[in-house]
């Protein structure tokens, strides 16, 4: 397994949209599967936010992306956000979340940025057990979720 940013495998763009249309599609109310393409399109970076990642098992078939972003909660002043986290059921429990966290982490500090921040209301486990701090917790759009940063 080996994690790459989205740039360089700009034919998974779509599978990436898939996902996370699939999965957080509540979240942007209004958003069609199109117009999350071309916003993933936009993630193609290295050297500036927004930077989305892909994991890549051996045969270099995606199972799992991440993503850097500036915002994330609407109105929210802080950033930037680790966001769209996401694995392949079939390969989940083998640590290619962690290891996408931690590719975002290190482009963060890349970055300059010396605090990150994420909400999440599936997995704070995950992420605690990552050196990852709670924060508040909130409603945000039907969802009772976590907010949690990390010094970097
Ligand atoms: C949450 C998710 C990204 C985890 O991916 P993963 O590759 O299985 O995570 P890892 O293997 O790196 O897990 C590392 C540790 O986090 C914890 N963890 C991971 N998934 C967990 C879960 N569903 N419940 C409780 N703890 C979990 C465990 O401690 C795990 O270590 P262990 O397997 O040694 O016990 C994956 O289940 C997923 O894509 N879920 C759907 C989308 C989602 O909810 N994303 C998070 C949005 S913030």
């Amino acid at each position: 397994m080996k994690i790459a940013p989205l740039v360089e495998r700009p034919d998974l763009v779509a599978q990436v949209a898939a996902w996370g249309f699939a999965e957080w599609g509540h979240l942007n109310p209004g958003e069609t599967l199109e117009q999350r393409v071309v916003r993933i399109r936009g993630k193609m970076n290295v050297d500036r936010i927004p930077v989305a990642f892909v994991a890549l098992d051996d045969a270099d078939d995606i199972v799992g992306t991440a993503s850097l972003i500036f915002d994330d909660l609407e109105g929210d002043p802080r950033n930037p956000w680790l966001a769209s986290v996401f694995v392949l059921p079939t390969h989940r429990r083998k640590g290619i979340a962690s290891a996408l966290v931690r590719a975002v982490e290190a482009t963060a500090r890349r970055l300059g940025y010396s605090r990150l921040y994420l909400f999440t209301s599936t997995a704070p486990d995950l992420y605690a057990g990552l050196g990852w701090r709670p924060l508040e917790r909130r409603d945000y759009r039907g969802e009772h979720i976590q907010v949690m940063d990390r010094m970097l």
